[in-house]
């Protein structure tokens, strides 16, 4: 029996390089090895953007797209959305009903997103219910498929161990069913933006899977280097180069990188010439990728297909552990 592993993202439009290289590469080598289920998380979008739906539909679809371009198969791993699963909201009410209301008031990640919402950048909104209840939906996105293991990003454990109290509670409550679901923390080192900080859309630093090459290698071009360094011929320091080098260590071969090294400090290699040969570089990783995304582009029915197909399997495995999950409870 293979273990189960869940996760998903908010859909919030076209994925970047962060997306792909913090999340999405290590899903494709999950799917490998356990059965796993990767969801656009609609739902979740709702409890901020409840007023912005206009963009939700081809926002799940933009990541959806990006998933299969980047690798992660249909014939392997089951992807779905959400709310084509309302088992995940079933599970939602008795989950919510054994969580102790200073379970979720303590939630870290809460915090922050309060935080931000009621900043000039949320636009002074207010907390709403649904919100709050944000960790207790993860919770059942998690326990619908009884998984074992969360591939998320450091600012999600929180959630996680919130799910873990409220799977040992109800086991405690109602009898042995759930499996105490752990995260899996990549340890792949992070790609900053094009101005050094994290990449995000909002801070406009960001590449886009579904950028052209043109695109690619102008957004390059004002990638930030050695800040040091006045004139082309000036011995360079790629340790003090802040985006430029970083980007060469994540997409070149050792060979390109230790190149890069030598003509740099040498003096041998100007930040200009240096980046237009990054671009080219990071444009021939991502070549295979952008051709993909453009075929589902072109067939969007088929994606459509995907997400149809994969949440009937996504309810399946929920139906199953709901009729269990009604026994223990002893619903009608
Ligand atoms: N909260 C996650 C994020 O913002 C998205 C998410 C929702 C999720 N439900 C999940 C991740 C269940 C893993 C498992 O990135």
């Amino acid at each position: 029996m293979k273990q189960v592993i869940v996760s998903g993202m908010r859909p919030t439009g076209k994925l970047h390089l962060g997306h792909y290289l913090g999340v999405i590469k290590n899903w494709v080598e999950l799917q490998e090895k356990y059965e796993c289920y990767f969801f656009a998380a609609d739902w979740h979008a709702l409890t901020t953007k409840y007023d912005k739906t206009d963009e939700l539909r081809q926002n799940t679809l933009d990541v959806v797209m990006d998933w299969l371009a980047c690798g992660i198969d249909p014939e392997k791993s089951v992807i779905y959305v959400q709310s084509l699963v309302p088992e995940i909201a079933e599970l939602n009410i008795y989950l919510g009903m054994i969580t102790p209301q200073n379970w979720v008031e303590r939630d870290p990640t809460l915090k922050d997103m309060a935080k931000i919402l009621k900043t000039k950048e949320g636009q002074g909104q207010q907390i709403n219910y649904g919100l709050m209840g944000y960790p207790v939906l993860m919770s059942a996105d998690i326990m619908m498929m009884n998984s074992d293991l969360v591939p998320v990003g450091s600012d999600q454990i929180a959630h996680i161990e919130i799910t873990r109290d409220i799977a040992r509670r109800f086991n405690n409550l109602y009898g042995e069913f759930f499996h105490e679901a752990k995260p899996l923390l990549n340890n792949c080192a992070l790609i900053c933006g094009l101005d050094g900080n994290k990449m995000g859309k909002s801070f406009k630093n960001d590449i886009k899977i579904s950028d052209t090459e043109e695109d690619t290698a102008k957004k390059i071009m004002t990638a930030i280097t050695d800040r040091s360094r006045m004139k082309k011929d000036d011995p360079g320091h790629p340790d003090e180069c802040e985006v430029a080098f970083k980007y060469w260590e994540i997409f070149g071969n050792e060979e390109e990188i230790s190149t890069v090294r030598y003509e740099c400090e040498k003096g041998l290699r100007g930040c200009v010439q240096c980046k237009r040969q990054l671009g080219e570089k990071i444009n021939s990783v991502l070549a295979p990728i952008r051709e993909k995304r453009k075929y589902y582009e072109q067939n969007p029915q088929e994606v459509e297909e995907i997400i149809r197909d994969g949440s009937f399997r996504a309810r399946q495995k929920a139906q199953e552990v709901l009729t269990q999950v009604r026994k223990l409870v002893k619903m009608y």
